[in-house]
């Protein structure tokens, strides 16, 4: 019997999740369906208990659900919990097992689809929303040190406190002026605005070379995807590698798959396809 699975949000039909999933379940020959449904903005819970009677073995969630699945799983794992936010649902009878792959998605795309290791690197994490909560403990986890700014700083400095860990700190843009990043990560919401970020542009005189933030080699990621951010084209001007979420969306739902399947799909031709429809 083919095993059912969705993606849960509001709205839903942009959603490139069940294409996603399609391709994995082609490629791994996995028999599985994955449909998009949109839950009523009051009526997330209602929607999961409605899946769950129906015999859904999981779901994935997203905006603005998280938060939601997030209480209402009965088992966390420790990075869902660091989270605090859940984006993975597997329902095992009676439980409800809340994970977050998100930031699993974006180690994985940066160590292995960018080739950069992240041991012993200095990340800046831009923002401290639920895209940054996300991704902090798999990025501590892989061994780099952690500087988030926000242009709200004591939300960075509290998103740092909770974490705990003498390799993350948190403050302000204006705190950045005279240090450099290895990786700096936009997990904010402002390319969806076209909005500048306010970093420090550190002209050449004044630094004595062309990166100003940005080391020599850096990357900079965007969690956004299918379009150039502002963020993207400062990082461009500045010498940096630039890469976009796309490789982040379908690694989470690889990792989503993973959690449900117990199989790892090649992620690369999905990501290929992706780039051509999108
Ligand atoms: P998400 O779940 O996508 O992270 P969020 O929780 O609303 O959404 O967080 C949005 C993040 O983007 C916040 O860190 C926000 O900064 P503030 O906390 O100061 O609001 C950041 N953000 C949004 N627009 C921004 C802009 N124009 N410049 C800099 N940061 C911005």
């Amino acid at each position: 019997m083919t095993d059912r699975y969705a993606v849960i949000g509001n709205p839903i039909s942009h959603s490139k999740s069940p294409l996603i999933h399609a391709l994995f379940a082609t490629q791994t020959g996995q028999d599985i369906s994955y449909e998009a449904i949109a839950a009523p903005l009051d009526g997330f819970a209602a929607t999961i208990e409605q899946l769950r009677n129906e015999g859904y073995r999981g779901c994935n969630v997203t905006v603005p659900f998280k938060f939601e699945a997030f209480n209402c799983a009965t088992e966390l794992t420790e990075r869902a919990r660091a989270a605090q936010a859940v984006n993975t649902l597997s329902f095992e009878g009676d439980k409800i097992i809340g994970d977050n792959t998100d930031g699993a998605g974006l180690v994985r795309d940066i160590e292995q689809n960018l080739g950069v290791k992240l041991q012993g690197k200095r990340i800046l994490l831009m923002g401290a929303g639920g895209a940054s909560y996300g991704v902090v403990l798999p990025l501590l986890t892989a061994g780099g040190t952690i500087t988030i700014a926000n242009r709200t700083a004591s939300k960075a400095v509290e998103m740092a406190m909770k974490f705990a860990d003498s390799a993350i700190r948190g403050g302000s843009y204006e705190d950045l002026a005279e240090q450099q990043f290895d990786i700096i990560i936009n997990a904010t919401s402002a390319g969806l605005t076209d909005s500048e970020i306010p970093l420090p542009s550190s002209p050449l005189s004044a630094k004595g070379g062309k990166g100003g933030i940005f080391a020599p080699g850096a990357l900079a990621y965007d969690m956004m995807y299918g379009r150039e951010t502002p963020f993207m084209a400062f990082a461009r001007a500045h010498g940096a590698q630039v890469a976009d979420g796309l490789g982040m969306l379908v690694e989470q739902a690889a990792e989503a798959f993973f959690i449900w399947r117990g199989v790892r799909p090649d992620t690369s031709p999905v990501m290929e396809r992706l780039r051509e429809v999108a």
